[in-house]
């Protein structure tokens, strides 16, 4: 998937873009480390008033701007950041240690999609609910099937068939679930997926879809073992430590700590009564600007420059929030009333009223047709509506891979007829 040759290119041609521009971006999220700075595209619109943290939203504006990141980049620095596969196994305590001082927190994010990101077959409800799913795919036949706890997956040419035990199923299933096998200390992702708009299976997204050459080939792709942690990595919790990488004592799914690192010392302390040290020993991301939130959700949901080095473009790409998200001509160099966290509550379900959002708008946005902007309100009005802003704004484009429409971040107005902006 990475393209770093090209990416090291483009960084060349954007450095120099960048210096001749003197369009110098500030690092600003207080790491004691040089990094190379990546250009925000040259293009960008720059709103009025850009503010870019959360402690100073509601003051002045001021002059601080950080240049957004690729993970793979964010994951050298020190300190913790999503998907980070240095702390030591020990380190991580489980969300039920969390659950006795936040209760309420733990309670409701257990309940969220992303903590449920994955889970060991056995306990998928698609698979509870479905007694058997089946596909023909060429000349393949294709079924899931269970068999008391076990779920076994497999595939025929109508001479011979191979079946083996599912091991882990990938996603919830809000719009799809993927499967893994293991043969071996081979892990296998299985060629098809459930969809839920089908109610059944369907090649896997980004799986070929022309004949695989035999049986073995048509159960599914082998993840070489840098997929595999990376896989594991956004969909699991500790899978990869210093210990090395080990699936089977990972927690499944998104948990407190595959956010805010290891817990033992804040746990330690927090026990013993140390509150200010335990503070600084847990990762608070709502101390990051709105760029660094951005790329925190970007670690496992793209950041621009991760989705800028992959070169995804059409369709494909409505999938990485941050990505779109930051083309918008309201996202600017970066402004905390519309970092992820604005929107959405990692802790909480996502909110699906469209017109709870319009206060995200409208603290940028004037609503009445005369009202002029300002520097704390650089929008302009609406012409045509004023509340389910993000119903006209915020198009759910339909991925034909996933057989499901995805909420387009990139905020703007849709014309009727035009192509999908990347
Ligand atoms: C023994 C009780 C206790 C346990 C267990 C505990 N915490 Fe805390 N945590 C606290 C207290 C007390 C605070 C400080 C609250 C304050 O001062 O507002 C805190 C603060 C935090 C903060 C904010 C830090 C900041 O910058 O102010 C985060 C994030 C956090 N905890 C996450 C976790 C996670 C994740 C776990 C599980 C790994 C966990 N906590 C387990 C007691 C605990
Ligand atoms: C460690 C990886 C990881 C990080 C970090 C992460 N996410 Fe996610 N997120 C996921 C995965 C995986 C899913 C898909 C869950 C599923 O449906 O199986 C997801 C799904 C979601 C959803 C969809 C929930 C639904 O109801 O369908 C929202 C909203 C979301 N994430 C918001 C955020 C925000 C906001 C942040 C940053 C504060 C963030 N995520 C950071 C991995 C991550
Ligand atoms: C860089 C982080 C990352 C990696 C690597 C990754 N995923 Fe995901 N995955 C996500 C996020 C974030 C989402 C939620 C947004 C979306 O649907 O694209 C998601 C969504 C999914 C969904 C749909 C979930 C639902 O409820 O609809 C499936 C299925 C899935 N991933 C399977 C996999 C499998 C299998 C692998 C590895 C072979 C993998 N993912 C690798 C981050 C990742
Ligand atoms: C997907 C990433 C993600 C996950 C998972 C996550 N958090 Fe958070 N957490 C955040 C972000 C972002 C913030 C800062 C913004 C905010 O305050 O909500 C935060 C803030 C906090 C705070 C400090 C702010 C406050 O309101 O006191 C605590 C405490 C906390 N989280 C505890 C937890 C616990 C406990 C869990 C697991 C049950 C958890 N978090 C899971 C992303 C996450
Ligand atoms: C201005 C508000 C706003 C901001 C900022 C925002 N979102 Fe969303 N997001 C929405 C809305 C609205 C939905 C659709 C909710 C619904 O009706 O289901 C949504 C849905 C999602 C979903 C569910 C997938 C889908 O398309 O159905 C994910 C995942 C997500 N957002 C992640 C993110 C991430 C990551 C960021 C930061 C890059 C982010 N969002 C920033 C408003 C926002
Ligand atoms: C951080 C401030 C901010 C927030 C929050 C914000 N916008 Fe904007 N938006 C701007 C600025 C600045 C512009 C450029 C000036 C203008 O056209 O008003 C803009 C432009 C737009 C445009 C015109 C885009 C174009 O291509 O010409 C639309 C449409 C829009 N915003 C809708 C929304 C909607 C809907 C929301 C909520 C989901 C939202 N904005 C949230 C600041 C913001
Ligand atoms: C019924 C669909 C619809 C709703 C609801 C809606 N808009 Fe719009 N909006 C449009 C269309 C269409 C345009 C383009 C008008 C034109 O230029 O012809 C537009 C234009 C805009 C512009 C660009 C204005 C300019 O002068 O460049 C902004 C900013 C905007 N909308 C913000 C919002 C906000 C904020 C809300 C919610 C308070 C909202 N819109 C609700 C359809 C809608």
């Amino acid at each position: 998937m990475k393209i770093k040759p090209l990416f090291a290119v483009l960084l060349c041609i954007f450095s120099t873009t960048l210096m001749s521009s003197q369009s110098f971006l500030q690092k600003w999220d207080g790491a004691d480390r040089e990094v190379p700075r990546l250009p925000v595209r040259s293009d960008a619109p720059k709103p009025a008033a850009s503010r870019n943290t959360l402690e100073n939203a509601g003051s002045a504006p001021p002059q601080k701007v950080e240049t957004p990141m690729a993970t793979d980049e964010r994951l050298e620095r020190d300190g913790w950041w999503p998907t980070k596969r240095s702390a030591s196994f020990q380190d991580f305590v489980g969300t039920s240690e969390c659950a006795r001082c936040h209760a309420k927190k733990a309670s409701s994010q257990r309940a969220t999609p992303m903590a449920q990101a994955s889970i060991p077959a056995a306990g998928s409800v698609v698979l509870r609910e479905h007694e058997r799913l089946s596909l023909r795919s060429g000349p393949y036949d294709y079924a899931i099937s269970h068999n008391d706890a076990r779920h076994d997956y497999s595939v025929s040419d109508g001479v011979s068939s191979i079946s083996e035990p599912l091991a882990w199923a990938f996603g919830l299933g809000n719009k799809g679930q993927t499967y893994i096998y293991q043969m071996g200390a081979l892990f296998i992702e299985s060629r098809v997926s459930f969809y839920k708009t089908l109610q059944g299976l369907d090649l896997t997204t980004g799986h070929s879809g022309s004949s695989p050459r035999n049986l073995a080939d048509a159960l599914g792709r082998p993840l070489d073992p840098e997929s595999l942690r990376r896989c594991f990595g956004c969909h699991t919790t500790a899978s990869s430590t210093a210990d090395g990488f080990n699936p089977s004592r990972a927690t499944p799914g998104v948990a407190c700590e595959a956010c805010h690192g290891p817990g033992a010392k804040h746990v330690i302390l927090m026990d013993e009564g140390s509150r200010e040290e335990g503070r600084q020993t847990i990762f608070n991301p709502g101390r990051l600007s709105a760029v660094g939130l951005v790329d925190f959700c970007g670690a496992c949901h793209r950041t621009w420059n991760d989705v800028n080095e992959m070169g995804l473009l059409g369709v494909a790409n409505v999938r990485f929030q941050p990505y779109r998200l930051e083309n918008s001509r309201c996202w600017g160099d970066g402004d905390a009333r519309l970092a992820c966290i604005a929107c959405h509550d990692p802790h909480q379900q996502l909110n699906h009223s469209a017109e709870d959002y319009d206060v995200k708008c409208l603290s940028c946005h004037v609503l009445a047709p005369t009202k002029k902007t300002s520097l704390d309100h650089p929008g302009k009005p609406c012409p045509v509506g004023h509340k389910n802003c993000v119903t006209c704004h915020m198009p759910r484009v339909v991925l034909p891979s996933m057989h499901a429409p995805f909420v387009d971040h990139q905020i703007r107005i849709v014309r009727p007829n035009a192509s999908y902006p990347n």
